[in-house]
């Protein structure tokens, strides 16, 4: 295995391409993790002169997301399909899930490639877990994958986890669609577990923080874009054929998501959401 304190090698994943930052990488960076190239590295650290707390925003969001995998197993829910998994060094799922349910199962979906080899580094031999490098654009090709198919039970409920991820997807009705079609794809007890940049939290400082983070991502491979509580309301909650019944305390700042035992922070600018896909009666089926 390789020294954690030590940058990742270029060559250590030919495909990558060096010459743009990358979300993921430069997550992994502010989470403290050594798996990022210097272009993350200065990218990272212009967003941190820009949003000295960028740092915190990326560290409430990992914590909210150990939050929401607890909250699902305790619902009974043990399985996952953790869309945009990224490099799982700092906490990561697998590990939080299968130390509480050692049953549990969570199958990794990536599409960048320094995730997907880390990921394939430290999941070897895990039981119970996979990683699969797909598109979460294309769920035909991620619910078929074998890393998918082949763990997950499709009858039981399973926990799509979709965290600082759907911001990626510009497009609001590409959006709707794929949250509906992995929301839909599972047992009954379903849950759809959502983080997502926003632009009107009740912090006019947060929001703006939100504004400048689309603005410095549109120079990274993947530009983000914020949206705001109706919107999100509107794509992942409110859907023709199902609802999202949200546990307490619904779509807050992801510092606010059952955050009582920890201190009280500014907002960061990112919704949270944990909810069980409930079918409308008389809705359209898909
Ligand atoms: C900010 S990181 C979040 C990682 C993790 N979900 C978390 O919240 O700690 C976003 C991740 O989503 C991945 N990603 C972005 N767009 C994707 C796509 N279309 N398909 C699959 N993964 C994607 C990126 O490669 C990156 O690893």
């Amino acid at each position: 295995m390789r020294d954690p304190d030590r940058h990742l090698d270029p060559d250590a994943v030919p495909e990558v391409d060096l010459t743009l930052p990358n979300p993921a990488r430069v997550y992994d960076y502010l989470l403290g993790g050594a798996h990022n190239f210097a272009t993350d590295r200065e990218f990272a650290e212009r967003m941190l002169t820009a949003l000295p707390h960028a740092r915190r925003a990326a560290v409430a969001n990992r914590a909210f997301l150990g939050r929401a995998v607890r909250a699902c197993l305790e619902r009974g829910v043990r399985q996952f399909l953790d869309l945009g998994s990224g490099i799982p060094t700092a906490a990561p799922v697998h590990e939080l899930a299968r130390r509480i349910d050692p049953a549990a199962r969570v199958a990794h979906v990536d599409v960048e490639p320094v995730s997907v080899a880390m990921s394939r580094e430290i999941l070897h031999g895990v039981d119970g877990t996979s990683i699969t490098a797909a598109d979460l654009t294309d769920p035909a090709a991620v619910l078929a994958a074998p890393g998918v198919a082949g763990l997950l039970d499709p009858a039981e409920p399973v926990a799509v986890l979709a965290v600082s991820v759907l911001h990626f997807v510009a497009d609001d009705t590409l959006l709707a669609t794929l949250a509906d079609t992995y929301a839909t794809a599972f047992g009954p007890g379903s849950m759809l577990v959502v983080s997502h940049g926003s632009t009107d939290v009740d912090d006019p400082a947060a929001a703006h923080d939100m504004r400048t983070v689309e603005r410095l991502t549109r120079e990274t491979s993947q530009p983000a874009r914020a949206r705001d509580r109706a919107t999100l309301r509107r794509l992942l909650v409110d859907r023709p054929g199902h609802r999202l019944d949200l546990l307490e305390p619904g779509l807050v700042d992801v510092t606010a998501w059952r955050a009582e035992d920890l201190p009280a922070g500014r907002p960061v600018g990112m919704y949270a959401l944990v909810g069980e896909v409930v079918p409308v009666a008389g809705g359209q089926s898909r």
